[in-house]
């Protein structure tokens, strides 16, 4: 078993990253075989796929490793480093971008939020962007993708480049990776709009909690939080109807890891006002160990680079084979 995933470094952690990827990779990490099968990256030659200021995107790669770190992951474990310091990813990308075929890419659900009206507009990179995914995990061979429930796609995506990469060339070089969702936390949504994903890219930042959000904050959004006048069921499928009730049941259940069924069932017949208090103190309880080891070690910029540094070089050894695997198949040995 070997596991790979990314993040894009773009500002703040969301408890949707946190819940849905980060916090499995913190458990998957500890059952790992050896670090070198753990392998976890700053995906910031993704995140120039629009246009980003250099010295706050610097800063935004140093800032994610800190809260990673913040989170739990721990490099003596973990491999862990970002896509700039590994040339191997946008080199497969390349190999991998003349396997991949338009159309595939064309009904990727992600571009089309992205690009919106504008499809003529956004850069090429944005379009082939699931290529360089496909890449970060093929090099390492990685069986086990784990993701929230909106990269799910792209994961298939990589099966069916691989798969044709290895039919096209009669060659058994890439291992077809795995998606690993999890279940409870798969798809945290808006506290504004239950029915639109948790994401960075929201203009309102009442919309989503940050793992930088001190207390205060993050009381004043779950009191905010968009919710109906109706109690709470004791039936977690009676929700179906009520989006944002059934995100913030969702939420509690993941930061106490227990079904979202248990949960109603404990506030069955309560209403908002009492489910509401005892969801930020619990929120609060999780996220506030979390920020104070991120600030301590934001304001260690030399050791992130350390870090950095020594996962990519490991990462770079790691990818070697199969980049000339992937050569000698194309008939381009060097
Ligand atoms: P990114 O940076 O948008 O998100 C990082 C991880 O967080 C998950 N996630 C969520 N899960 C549940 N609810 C949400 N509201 C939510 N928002 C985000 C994402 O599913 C993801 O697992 N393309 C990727 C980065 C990437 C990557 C890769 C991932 C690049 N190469 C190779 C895996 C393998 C991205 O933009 O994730």
């Amino acid at each position: 078993m070997r596991v790979v995933s990314g993040i894009q470094p773009t500002g703040n952690l969301h408890l949707g990253n946190y819940l849905g990827a980060i916090r499995r990779w913190v458990k998957m990490q500890h059952e790992a075989q050896g670090r070198d099968n753990f392998l976890i990256f700053l995906a910031d030659l993704h995140a120039i796929t629009v246009y980003k200021d250099p010295a706050e995107l610097r800063a935004n790669v140093n800032g994610m490793a800190a809260a990673l770190i913040a989170c739990g992951i721990d490099p003596a474990r973990t491999v862990l480093f970002n896509h700039a310091r590994v040339p191997a990813h946008p080199e497969m990308a390349w190999i991998l971008g003349c396997t991949a075929r338009i159309g595939w890419l064309n009904r990727m659900t992600q571009f089309k939020e992205k690009s919106g009206k504008d499809r003529e507009g956004v850069s090429v990179g944005l379009f082939a962007y699931p290529v360089l995914q496909a890449a970060d995990v093929l090099l390492y061979q990685a069986t086990h993708v784990p993701v929230g429930e909106d990269q799910k796609q792209h994961v298939e995506l990589m099966r069916d480049i691989a798969t044709k990469f290895n039919t096209d060339y009669g060659v058994d070089l890439f291992t077809i990776p795995e998606p690993h969702i999890g279940e409870s936390a798969a798809r945290i949504m808006s506290l504004r709009d239950g029915t639109a994903k948790m994401s960075k890219s929201d203009p309102s930042d009442m919309s989503r909690i940050n793992l930088s959000d001190d207390d205060d904050l993050i009381a004043q959004k779950i009191r905010k939080a968009k919710t109906d006048a109706d109690p709470l069921p004791d039936q977690f499928e009676a929700l179906a109807a009520r989006p944002e009730a059934r995100n913030l049941v969702s939420i509690y259940a993941a930061l106490t890891d227990r079904t979202p069924q248990s949960v109603v069932e404990e506030f069955a017949g309560k209403g908002f006002g009492a489910f509401k208090p005892a969801l930020a103190e619990l929120m609060i309880e999780t996220l506030a160990p979390i920020r104070s080891r991120l600030e301590q070690f934001a304001a260690d910029p030399g050791m992130l680079e350390k870090y950095l540094v020594d996962g990519s070089q490991r990462a770079a050894e790691l990818a070697s084979p199969t980049l000339e695997g992937a050569y000698r198949a194309l008939g381009l040995p060097r």
